[in-house]
């Protein structure tokens, strides 16, 4: 049987174009089975799973969860709000007294980019990163890789443009890495304080036109503000990051061209997106919630495999 070159997923940047393509292999047949009346395989029976939650998330965390449920793993669920990480404990002495309840594999999302690399080198669980900081987030670039290739046939040769706060966003660097190993190309968008000053020497096209882009571009990834993670004004002011970034459904209909619309949510409307463009024909972003959970299926199982 064909395995993961890796025994943890931190990142897209560490893993191979082969480990991506047997991922959605693997994620093809999850998706069957999730739509089937009975949604449940025992691969994963006798595994016990904790999710181990720094930060916020409404979709990744519910997403792991039932994809742990329908794979039979057993799954227990932390979030370091209400615990004792509020006493001082450490992430490690945390970490280690969920394993020694014999926990064979932690999903991790923590605000701090490289939590989950830090963590690899101390214990002997495999680990999963659910987001760390401004890092990466690997299995949101893979669901919306996945979600490519279901609309438009294949990821290779496609145009993508990333739009928003690229610099603020894991989301970007992970789909950045993600789509280059596929063989598509990618554009990033945004004000210029947003766009990171290295990003050209990840051989991404730049562009501060959101029409350009839209224009260029088979597929549209649109990322929200991160006011969370800013310390300072980027922009003067919400109303007028609208005014130049926001698109609507009039904007796409009046490109001469199918376009794929995506966001990884949570979607501030009528802000990065109007509700008109955010739920129309060209939206694939229930699917991309949808397919995240045959895609963690898939990363769960062949993880399991490597021990
Ligand atoms: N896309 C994503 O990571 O969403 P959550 O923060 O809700 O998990």
């Amino acid at each position: 049987m064909q395995e993961l070159s890796v025994r943890h997923l931190l990142g897209i940047k560490d893993i191979t174009p082969q480990d991506i393509q047997l991922i959605f292999e693997i994620a093809d047949n999850f998706k069957d089975v999730i739509n089937r009346p009975i949604k449940k395989v025992p691969s994963l029976r006798d595994i016990t799973i904790a999710n181990v939650f720094f930060e916020n998330s409404t979709r990744t965390r519910l997403s792991f969860e039932l994809a742990e449920k329908r794979l039979s793993a057993d799954v227990i669920n932390f979030s370091s709000s209400g615990s004792s990480v509020k006493k001082g404990e450490t992430l490690l002495d945390t970490v280690n007294n969920i394993l020694a309840m014999k926990v064979d594999m932690i999903v991790m999302r923590h605000s701090s980019p490289g939590a989950p690399h830090f963590l690899s080198k101390h214990i002997p669980a495999n680990i999963v990163n659910a987001g760390d900081g401004t890092h990466e987030h690997p299995t949101q670039a893979l669901l919306d890789s996945f979600s490519i290739r279901e609309r438009l046939g294949e990821v290779a040769g496609k145009k993508v443009v990333i739009i928003g706060d690229i610099l603020h966003s894991r989301v970007a660097l992970s789909n950045i890495f993600a789509l280059q190993k596929q063989g598509a190309e990618v554009m990033v968008c945004g004000p210029i304080t947003l766009l990171p000053k290295y990003i050209q020497a990840l051989g991404v096209k730049v562009e501060t036109d959101v029409r350009k882009a839209l224009a260029w571009c088979d597929v549209a990834n649109v990322l929200r503000i991160q006011l969370e993670r800013q310390q300072m004004k980027y922009f003067p002011s919400l109303r007028e990051y609208t005014l130049y970034y926001g698109i609507d459904k009039k904007m796409l209909d009046s490109l001469d061209k199918e376009i794929v619309l995506m966001h990884p949510g949570p979607i501030n409307r009528g802000v990065e997106l109007s509700s008109d463009a955010a739920d129309s024909h060209h939206s694939i972003i229930l699917n991309q919630v949808e397919n995240g959970v045959a895609v963690r299926m898939a990363v769960l199982y062949l993880l399991a495999q490597k021990g």
